[in-house]
């Protein structure tokens, strides 16, 4: 009686355990522009992951689009939209841990929607989960140009989205002020990013200026500091550039005299020299370039020995 009883539970296990779920490791996920992101499902552990088959694909906004597909375990990389095309991986070892991860790299921010990732063995399940890519500013680049004797330019540059307002301060928190006198302009770059570059012209006493990126999407300010004078380009720079380009030049000057000089006497050699290589052409011009000369040496050596 027990062991009927056995083979009937043995018999209605493969059913007790149908049930083949994938769940998204995360609801959304966020990535920056140019960097990578992993997204990753959950499924039900299985005997075996060599022919399994993982479709990620992109469903909003429309049109839908193939991200990446692994047929039966082997990778179909013909159906990837072009958008997605070696950009993305699945990473491998992760499907023995039963989870279809994929890494799109180079992200760009029309990456940003709702995925889908179906997994199919014997059964197939699927969840969704969303992407959004920004452009946070990155670290302000800063330089610094001397205008007059009295006063520099100071100039800010970063990159993000959404557009940034620039705002100045000094040591004595004059905000305003500083940020009326500045001057802020931006493009847009090829990532339909905004490049926002500021400037403003100051006095070189000593101080301290800070530009700060402002934008109102909750991510964390870019400041750059400039410590004023330390920071001012040295004269004595310029000056050292002046003196080497005069130096180069006089060198320059110096050999190309040379190079005349010793043409000069090589020509007279060459008259002399000529006249005992006369071999074969005796009415040849005499004022043959040295590597031609060379060659006619060479030419009547032979002659010469024989
Ligand atoms: C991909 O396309 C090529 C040629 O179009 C074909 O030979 C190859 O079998 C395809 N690969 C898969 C996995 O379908
Ligand atoms: C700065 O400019 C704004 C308008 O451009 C003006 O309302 C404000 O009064 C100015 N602030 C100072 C301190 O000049
Ligand atoms: C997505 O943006 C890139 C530029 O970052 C562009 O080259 C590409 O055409 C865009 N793709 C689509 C489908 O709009
Ligand atoms: C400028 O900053 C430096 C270093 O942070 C500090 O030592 C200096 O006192 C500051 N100068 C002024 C005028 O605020």
């Amino acid at each position: 009686m027990r062991g009927e009883i056995f083979t009937l539970l043995l018999a209605t296990w493969p059913c007790l355990q149908a049930l083949f779920i994938v769940k998204s490791e995360q609801d959304s996920y966020d990535g920056e522009l140019r960097e990578a992101v992993r997204m990753g499902c959950r499924f039900s552990d299985i005997p075996s992951v060599l022919h399994i088959s993982v479709i990620w694909q992109r469903i909003k906004p429309p049109p839908e689009v193939e991200v990446f597909r692994l047929d039966k375990g082997v990778e179909n990389l013909n159906i990837t939209s072009k958008q997605f095309q070696g950009r993305v991986r699945l990473l491998r070892e992760e499907l023995e841990k039963f989870r279809a991860v994929i890494e799109l790299s180079q992200l760009r921010l029309n990456d940003s929607g709702t995925y889908q990732c179906l997994v199919i063995h014997d059964e197939a399940d699927y969840k969704q989960t969303k992407l959004t890519v920004s452009a946070p500013y990155k670290a302000i680049k800063k330089s610094v140009r001397r205008l007059n004797e009295k006063e520099v330019e100071l100039s800010c540059q970063s990159q993000g989205l959404p557009l940034a307002d620039v705002t100045w301060s000094d040591g004595k928190l004059r905000e305003p002020l500083l940020t009326n006198r500045s001057k802020s302009s931006h493009t847009t770059n090829s990532d339909g990013v905004f490049v926002v570059t500021s400037r403003l012209s100051v006095s070189e006493n000593t101080n301290n200026y800070s530009c700060s990126y402002i934008t109102n999407d909750g991510k964390p300010n870019q400041i750059a500091t400039f410590v004023i004078p330390d920071e001012i380009p040295e004269e004595s720079k310029g000056a050292t550039g002046y003196i080497a380009i005069t130096v180069i030049v006089l060198l320059c000057l110096g050999l190309f005299c040379t190079f005349l000089i010793l043409r000069k006497r090589k020509k007279g050699q060459t008259g002399s020299d000529m006249r005992s290589i006369e071999c074969e052409s005796p009415g040849e011009d005499l004022t043959v370039p040295l590597t031609d000369q060379k060659t006619s040496m060479s030419a009547c050596s032979p002659s010469l020995q024989g």
